[in-house]
């Protein structure tokens, strides 16, 4: 049976520090800045990932893998009482890969088991277009465990984050605010250039709901 387990102590006082210093910073950038010193620290922590991989394996009630999430292998760790940022870590089954996808917040991400393979996109058309974009491949990274990786929001952070290896692996990352208001990202397709709104199912099922509604 399940037992209490609340968030570990060494992670709660790295997220109340972080909260305090992202507080007064104002500019993207210098967030990011902030976050690419501080997150190796965590990602070289293997005490304690092993203590939430295990708390996981066992059903503790921390981390909750219910919480409303955008992809199914994402896992909130830490939400900023104060909305600066949330703590996410993202399991990668081998061979596993995201879709092309934007943000709504700049992000900063890294690896803390295996090596994750980040793929960057650069948008060739004008950007206005929400249905349909040129893409192509910017640049591709292999973050061994410590690295990080910085996202930007929209257009300027086009991505792709996945896992070449043969076994499971563990990725951390921080995100800022919220800057766009959406409740969605949105997923390229590379081929065809379409784009489609990804939601997490939580919303997806308020906003199908919403509307089944109106009908009713
Ligand atoms: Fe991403």
């Amino acid at each position: 049976m399940a037992h209490a387990l609340d968030i570990p102590d060494s992670l709660s006082c790295r997220c109340r520090r972080w909260s305090e210093g992202l507080r007064p910073i104002k500019d993207m950038g210098s967030c990011i800045g902030y976050m690419e010193r501080e997150l190796p620290e965590l990602l070289e922590d293997n005490d304690l990932f092993r203590e939430i991989l295990r708390a996981i394996v066992e059903r503790d009630s921390y981390p909750d893998i219910n919480t409303d999430t955008m992809f199914v292998n994402e896992i909130v760790l830490f939400r900023d009482p104060v909305r600066g940022f949330s703590l996410r870590m993202c399991l990668w089954g081998p061979g596993e890969y995201d879709p092309v996808h934007d943000h709504n917040s700049w992000g900063v991400i890294g690896t803390v088991s295996g090596c994750l393979t980040v793929v960057g996109y650069q948008r060739l058309d004008g950007g206005s277009d929400e249905r349909c974009a040129v893409i192509e491949e910017a640049g591709r990274e292999l973050l061994p465990v410590g690295c990080t990786y910085s996202v930007l929001p929209l257009n300027q952070g086009i991505h792709c984050t996945g896992n070449a290896d043969a076994s499971a692996i563990v990725q951390v990352g921080v995100y800022g605010k919220n800057i766009t208001g959406r409740n969605y990202i949105h997923a390229f397709d590379p081929a065809t250039g379409e784009i489609s709104r990804l939601y997490s199912p939580q919303a997806k099922k308020r906003m199908l709901a919403r509307q089944a509604l109106l009908s009713l």
